[in-house]
C-alpha cells in the first residue's frame, strides 16, 4: 500500500498564534501523544525570538521534556543561526527554515528582505549539515501572500529549486494563508515531484477557504507523499493576516484511508487526543470529519 508521511505541526504552527498559553508540560503531552498515535514526524517547537513569538519561548524546555523522541520524530523551526545554535544545544536532529516567496512577507515574518532571507536559509542549512542535522526548507506564501497577492508559480518554483540546490533534505511548499485551489496545487506540485522525487518534496496546507482536503487530494494526484497537518486543525500565523487553521490531521488521515494510502496513524487514538487537546487548550478543536468520525469509531458524539 502506498504510504503518506504526515508531519503534525500542531505543537508549533498550531500553537504559535493561540490566544491562550499552553503549559510546557501540556506541550510535551501533546508531542508524546501524537507520537503514540503513530504520527511519524512532529514539528515540536520554534527557536525564535521570544519577543516575536511569545508562545514558543519555552522551546528548550519542551525539547528537554521530549528528548527521547528528538532523533526519531521531531523537527523544529530555526529561522536564523542563533535559532540553530539553540536547537542543536537542545538536542534537535532536524531543523526547518522558512523562505517566504515575497519581499513583504519575509520582512513581516523574520525582518529580512527576500535576498537576505534566502541567504539566511542557506547558511542555516549549511551549518545544520556541518552539525550532522537534517533540514527542511519551507517556501511560504507559495500560492498567495496576504500583502502582495497571488504568487507566480515560477517564483515559487525558482525558490524551491534554490533551497534544494542549497542542500535542503526536503522542500515544503506552504499555502500559508490557505489561498490555493486544486488546479494550482496540481500544476505547481507535479513538476516539483518530478524534479526532486517524492521523498524530497512536501505540501503544507491551511483550510481557510474550505479547500484544504481538495488541495491535499490534488497534491496526492500530483505524486506528493509528504504532507503537513495539525491535530484538530489548530493553527494560524501571527504575521500572515487571514491564516486560519491548518488542514486537520484527522481529515487528512481519513482521506488517505479512503484513498488507499497508509499513514500509520491510529485514527481512534487521534480522536481521543483531539478531545483532550481541546480541553487542555480551552477551545473547541476538530477537523471537518471530527464529529462524524467520533460516532463512527464508537466514541461519544
Ligand atoms: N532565538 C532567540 N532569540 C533570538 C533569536 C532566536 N533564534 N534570534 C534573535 N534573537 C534575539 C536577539 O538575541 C535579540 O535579543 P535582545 O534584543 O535581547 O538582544 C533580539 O532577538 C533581536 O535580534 P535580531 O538578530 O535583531 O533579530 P530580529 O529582531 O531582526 O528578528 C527573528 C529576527 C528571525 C529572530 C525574528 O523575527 C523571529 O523570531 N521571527 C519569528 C518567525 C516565526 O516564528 N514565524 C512564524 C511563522 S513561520
Ligand atoms: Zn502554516
Amino acid at each position: 500500500m502506498a504510504r503518506l508521511l504526515i508531519t503534525d505541526v500542531a505543537p508549533r504552527d498550531g500553537l504559535q498564534n493561540q490566544p491562550m498559553e499552553m503549559a510546557t508540560a501540556d506541550k510535551a503531552w501533546l508531542i508524546e501523544s501524537l507520537a503514540r498515535c503513530g504520527l511519524p514526524r512532529i514539528e515540536a517547537t520554534a527557536f525564535v525570538s521570544p519577543q516575536a513569538v511569545p508562545r514558543m519561548a519555552d522551546a528548550a524546555e519542551v525539547m528537554a521534556a521530549v528528548a527521547p523522541l528528538a532523533a526519531s520524530h521531531l523537527c523544529v523551526l530555526t529561522p536564523n543561526l542563533r535559532g540553530l545554535e539553540r536547537a542543536a544545544q537542545a538536542g534537535a536532529r532536524e531543523v526547518c527554515v522558512v523562505l517566504s516567496a515575497t519581499e513583504t512577507m519575509n520582512r513581516k515574518n523574520i525582518r529580512m528582505g527576500l535576498d537576505e532571507a534566502e541567504a539566511a536559509c542557506l547558511s542555516v542549512m549549511a551549518q545544520a549539515r556541518a552539525l550532522g542535522l537534517r533540514s527542511r526548507a519551507y517556501v511560504a506564501v507559495a500560492f498567495a501572500c496576504p500583502y502582495e497577492g497571488p504568487t507566480p508559480a515560477a517564483v515559487t518554483r525558482r525558490l524551491a529549486e534554490r533551497m534544494a540546490e542549497g542542500g535542503a533534505d526536503e522542500v515544503v511548499i506552504a499555502d500559508t494563508i490557505g489561498a490555493a485551489d486544486p488546479g494550482q496545487v496540481q500544476a505547481l506540485m507535479r513538476p516539483l515531484v518530478d524534479a526532486f522525487g517524492p521523498a524530497r518534496i512536501g505540501l503544507h496546507l491551511h483550510d481557510t477557504r474550505g479547500l484544504g482536503l481538495a488541495n491535499a487530494w490534488a497534491g496526492m494526484q500530483a505524486g506528493v507523499e509528504r504532507f503537513d497537518a495539525s491535530a484538530g486543525g489548530v493553527g494560524g500565523c501571527p504575521f500572515a493576516p487571514g491564516a486560519a487553521g491548518n488542514l486537520a490531521t484527522e481529515d487528512l488521515v481519513w482521506l488517505a484511508q479512503t484513498s488507499g494510502f497508509d499513514t500509520g496513524v491510529d485514527l481512534k487514538a487521534l480522536m481521543g487526543l483531539v478531545e483532550d487537546f481541546s480541553l487542555r487548550l480551552g477551545r473547541p478543536l476538530g477537523g471537518r470529519s471530527y464529529p462524524w468520525l467520533r460516532q463512527h469509531l464508537g466514541l461519544s458524539a
